[in-house]
């Protein structure tokens, strides 16, 4: 069957328009009440232990959903629910599978896209458009292109040429269950860490993040209402080691398809290594762990959209992408019209909650972030190599705001060029314009992540040799365009080095991941 399904169209919500009202409607609704969510196994509703809270981080003391953690008991029963409906699900043909998923996709496009955006808005500081671009657009995007994906790569049967013979290759989901643990950053990669695996005919325990918990269960909900048998995927908020060390620790495990930090990476990784002589399969590893993604400026740059490329790559989404643009280098021909053109864009720039309609930059998504975060705006503040040259200004007094901020350094290698920061925080190194290719050698080699990079650059040769010293680097590269913006179906997306393992989500290879291909040769 072909399916050739095309980008999502955005929403534009402007004021006065259809959608505009209906969103602030489910709004109102979410704004009204805390809603109570439940940890989901099988068909099973738990509402047990200590409750927690999920709060609005442009208004920590406003709740918008209470939760529970999974006991170590519960997960393991997750793990059984989903070893009971894999059967029946893996030999479910693909096209049944996909239709779930299809409608998934189509139930979030028409009835009920608000509440997916709303909730993103509400829960996660995301403004309308934002929301709009992660909660309908790229998650409808996944499973749409998913479905196509897996028609084309299941379509591959290997040749028969005795006419005695049939050979054929049988597309089976893994033995065993996933866990997905996701992020908060992306309503869209929580739907689609356990939605993937499942197209394919695997079974997952999905580990929300606690601080997207509301949209997370909202998507949760679609997939069983599209039709989503029980079981196939059980939604499990619980504490991270526990988690973990849980799943991890079942010999039934065959796979971790994983978002969030090197840290926790490394740890699953290891636990994994450590448990390998109990699996029954080598489980399968996926990772996706953030970067460190640079805007690399040659003199022949347009500088136009160099200042609106890096303003939209570091600022939009708080700079909580893991591909925001987060360092940057530049000419010193070129600094003084790049910086004029920062600053004039930078004192137009609204702060404030995702609710108001002009809020380009919100707050940043917990207690924990706004610290982190506010220790390297100090650092910027208090190190003779740097000085913020705009914003600089942190007030969690009523939700964690931290201003865009843009520091200049004079040290290429100072943490600020190296660490991954996750907020609104650019820092710029000015070069002198003949070194810039030594500039760039230092840029490629500067930070142990690559995930995005981008370079703006006109000039033929010079474009050229940015190419070739960049090759080892980025997962996603871009060539006079900003560091952030992938889109499913045109930019497959992942990180190499310490970013991750590169599967390309988005695009039909990541799909492999999830499919044992079994090779049967029949006599006639
Ligand atoms: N896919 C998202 C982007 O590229 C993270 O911005």
């Amino acid at each position: 069957q072909t399916y050739e399904p095309v980008n999502e169209p955005l929403l534009d919500y402007a004021p006065g328009s259809s959608e505009r009202k209906e969103v602030e409607e489910a709004l109102k609704r979410y704004n009204q009440q805390v809603a109570d969510i439940p940890i989901v196994i099988g068909d099973e509703e738990i509402r047990s232990g200590p409750e927690l809270f999920q709060v609005s981080p442009h208004d920590h003391n406003h709740k918008v959903a209470k939760y529970r953690y999974a006991t170590k008991e519960i997960i393991k029963k997750g793990i059984d629910s989903c070893l009971k409906a894999r059967k029946q699900w893996e030999r479910t043909p693909i096209e049944k599978r996909a239709d779930i998923f299809l409608k998934a996709a189509d139930m979030i496009a028409k009835e009920r896209r608000m509440d997916v955006v709303a909730t993103t808005m509400i829960g996660q500081s995301k403004n309308v458009w934002q929301a709009e671009i992660d909660a309908a657009g790229e998650l409808i995007d996944f499973l749409r292109f998913n479905v196509a994906f897996a028609r084309q790569m299941t379509q591959y049967q290997p040749l028969s040429p005795d006419s005695n013979i049939t050979n054929r290759s049988v597309y089976r989901g893994l033995e065993g269950f996933w866990a997905a643990i996701t992020p908060f950053n992306f309503t869209a990669i929580g739907g689609h860490l356990p939605a993937a695996p499942a197209l394919m005919g695997n079974v997952s325990v999905w580990k929300p993040s606690d601080t997207a918990m509301l949209s997370n269960y909202e998507v949760f909900k679609i997939y069983r209402e599209a039709g989503l048998p029980a079981g196939v995927i059980n939604f499990v908020p619980a504490d991270g080691p526990v988690f973990g060390d849980t799943v991890l620790s079942s010999p039934d495990l065959a796979g971790v398809n994983f978002t969030g930090s090197v840290k926790t990476f490394k740890y699953l990784w290891k636990q994994i290594a450590n448990n390998i002589d109990t699996y029954k399969s080598y489980p399968r590893i996926i990772g996706e762990c953030g970067g460190k993604n640079l805007h690399f400026v040659h003199p022949s740059a347009d500088v136009k959209s160099v200042v609106n490329g890096t303003i939209r790559g570091a600022f939009e989404f708080n700079g909580q992408k893991c591909s925001a643009t987060s360092r940057m280098y530049v000419p010193e021909s070129l600094w003084p019209d790049i910086r004029d053109g920062f600053l004039n864009i930078h004192k137009e720039i609204k702060m404030g909650s995702p609710l108001e309609k002009d809020s380009f930059v919100t707050a940043v998504i917990d207690d924990k972030s706004f610290k982190r975060v506010e220790e390297y705006v100090n650092h910027a503040k208090n190190n003779p190599n740097t000085k913020i040259i705009a914003g600089g200004k942190c007030d969690n007094s009523k939700g964690y705001f931290i201003e865009p901020t843009i520091v200049e350094t004079k040290d290429p290698k100072d943490r600020l060029m190296q660490e991954e920061i996750f907020g609104p925080v650019l820092t710029v190194y000015v070069y002198p314009d003949n070194k810039y290719v030594e500039t760039a050698e230092l840029a490629n080699q500067t930070s142990p992540y690559a995930l995005t990079a981008a370079i703006f650059v006109k000039d033929e040769g010079a474009r050229k040799e940015l190419v070739d010293i960049f090759r080892d680097n980025a997962g996603n590269f871009y060539i006079n365009d900003k560091s952030t913006g992938s889109v499913v179906g045109q930019q497959p997306f992942g990180g190499t080095r310490l970013s991750g393992t590169n599967e390309k989500s988005g695009g039909p290879h990541y799909l492999m991941k999830f499919v044992s291909v079994q090779s049967v040769k029949e006599n006639k």
